[in-house]
């Protein structure tokens, strides 16, 4: 079966007005990728060349920066547009070194489950909002995007439900300004990549169907 698609190359020297591809057979682009989709644009990019980061320089990223990728979290989508999530960026050092500790006891790992990143951004979300999970998820995601398209390094980073709900961690929410009746959702370890990030994993075959 064969589908006409408008398909420019993110090469220009590259691009053809249409192409003739067999259903399934992927198209590969010049920067590795291996799409069925026929667009291309700025955002789409960034989508695809994020990556984990997971070792950072020790240099702080400024308060500009910081804002951008808080702002971006602010406009994600929520549950009838609730907007009740709280973010919350750590840079205070005695409190960045509680919640590293705290992560890894969890964990039950010796091990900085934070990658010795200079900011912790974490999101909590009210207990009772039905969609606390997915509203707190997105703004999660819509920062790491944020932070990857100004060139800063971002890794989501698991375990906060657990430290919240422990003595230790609700013990710790003040100084969070975090009130009662809220659940830890996850947070990003954030900073200056240090190094190059690996190449993508491949994308899993069969991930999306169009009925
Ligand atoms: C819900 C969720 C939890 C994650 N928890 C952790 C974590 O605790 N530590 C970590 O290093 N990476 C964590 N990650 C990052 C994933 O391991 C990573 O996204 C995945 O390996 C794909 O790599 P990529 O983000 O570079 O595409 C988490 C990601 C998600 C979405």
């Amino acid at each position: 079966m064969e589908r006409t698609f408008f398909y420019r190359t993110i090469n220009p020297g590259r691009t053809r007005s249409s192409i003739q591809i067999a259903m399934h057979q992927p198209l590969t682009l010049t920067d590795g990728f291996a799409i069925f989709a026929s667009m291309e644009n700025e955002v789409l990019k960034a989508i695809r060349s994020r990556r984990s980061i997971r070792k950072f320089k020790d240099r702080q990223i400024p308060e500009e920066e910081l804002r951008t990728v808080l702002e971006a979290g602010t406009w994600a989508p929520t549950g009838h547009n609730r907007q009740d999530c709280k973010i919350v960026a750590v840079q205070d050092p005695a409190i960045c070194k509680k919640l590293r500790e705290l992560n890894a006891k969890i964990w039950g790992k010796d091990f900085d489950p934070y990658y010795g990143a200079p900011t912790i951004v974490l999101v909590f979300a009210p207990l009772e909002n039905p969609n606390n999970m997915r509203d707190g998820s997105l703004i999660l995601g819509s920062m790491m995007l944020a932070a990857h398209s100004i060139s800063l390094g971002s890794c989501w980073i698991n375990r906060e439900e657990q430290m919240f709900s422990s003595e230790e961690g609700k013990a710790l929410l003040p100084s969070l300004g975090i009130g009662e009746g809220y659940v830890g959702v996850g947070a990003l370890a954030l900073g200056y990549p240090d190094g190059s990030s690996r190449p993508p994993y491949p994308r899993k075959g069969g991930y999306y169907t169009i009925l």
